[in-house]
């Protein structure tokens, strides 16, 4: 059962939920289905292979979308596409390199095949890489520049052109991009330019009714971040954990730190209907760490 049908079964008292139904049938219009509906649209979603973007991609398929999946890892993506398929939605898997502009445009050209329009597009690959600034290089500049932020430009132009009948465009910023921290300028910096591009973008493709927002996630468990507690042959360091948990849940007024479905359903509101007169801002799903 999709995302949208266990809602109308909650809604008509069929799903075996408990809640009051002759209430949630009353909360539950269709208005409010469909203004959190992707049914029909056709989605992009590049880091998909992974973390948020992985989450986004079957969040965005349980909502209806068609999902067109970018990564740079193949593997990653089957196992993304397997889960939507084995929630009865639609994927199409499309590898590509989000820093190489041609390859980037030819994701926006499969998603127009797959789906016959394009209607939202994440731009969600990302890396990060630490350096203190008296010790970066060119490369280290280059390796996170290349992926995050002329990724997600590459993404929002190739987006803008491909969006025929308006749309939603959500790129991945960061709390990073506005607490400083040691050894992280350079991911940083990236991070604060998407916001930025994000309010550029959202003023240039605004009259074709294309939307442009982004998210700026605080510490989210993913593969990302879980590489801080991995030792090198792959086991985990529960200790290294559970600290760093601990001290990044202490950060935030709620005490805790987030999952990757925190981050899916803040892109769902962003790429749906509910969201339709949001444009050019950075919703901040960082459990009050940066407010
Ligand atoms: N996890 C966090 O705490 C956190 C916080 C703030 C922002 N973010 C941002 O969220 C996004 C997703 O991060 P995540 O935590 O899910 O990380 P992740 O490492 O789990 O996933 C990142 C994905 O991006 C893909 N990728 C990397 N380079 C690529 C390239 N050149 N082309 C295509 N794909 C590429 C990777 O293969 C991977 O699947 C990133 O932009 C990250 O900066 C994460």
């Amino acid at each position: 059962m999709d995302m949208i049908s266990g809602l109308r079964a909650a809604a008509a008292g069929t799903a075996g939920t408990g809640v009051d139904t002759a209430r949630s049938r009353a909360l539950l219009s269709d208005d409010l289905v469909s203004a959190f509906s992707l049914r029909g649209r056709t989605a992009v979603v590049t880091g998909a292979a992974s973390g948020i973007g992985r989450q986004a991609a079957i969040t965005f398929a349980h909502a209806g979308a068609d999902v067109v999946l970018g990564d740079l890892d193949r593997d990653g993506l089957e196992a993304t596409a397997a889960e939507v398929v084995a929630a009865g939605g639609t994927a199409t898997v499309a590898p590509t390199d989000v820093s190489d502009r041609s390859q980037v445009n030819a994701l926006a050209v499969a998603a127009v095949r797959a789906g016959g329009r394009l209607d939202v597009w994440a731009n969600v690959a990302g890396v990060i890489r630490t350096c203190r600034i008296v010790d970066a290089t060119p490369e280290d500049l280059d390796a996170v520049t290349r992926v995050n932020l002329y990724g997600t430009y590459w993404g929002v132009a190739a987006a803008g052109r491909a969006m025929k009948h308006g749309g939603s465009i959500i790129n991945v910023s960061s709390a990073g991009g506005e607490m400083p921290a040691p050894t992280l300028s350079v991911y940083a910096m990236t991070k604060a330019a998407i916001a930025h591009l994000t309010r550029c973008a959202a003023a240039e493709l605004g009259p074709a009714g294309i939307r442009v927002n982004a998210v700026a996630p605080g510490f989210t468990d993913t593969p990302m971040v879980q590489r801080l507690w991995t030792r090198p042959d792959g086991s985990v360091d529960e200790d290294a954990r559970a600290q760093m948990l601990a001290l990044r849940s202490a950060q935030s007024p709620l005490g805790t730190t987030a999952t990757a479905d925190d981050q899916a359903w803040a892109m769902l509101y962003l790429a749906a209907d509910a969201s339709r007169f949001v444009t050019g801002q950075v919703l901040r799903p960082n459990g009050g760490v940066v407010m």
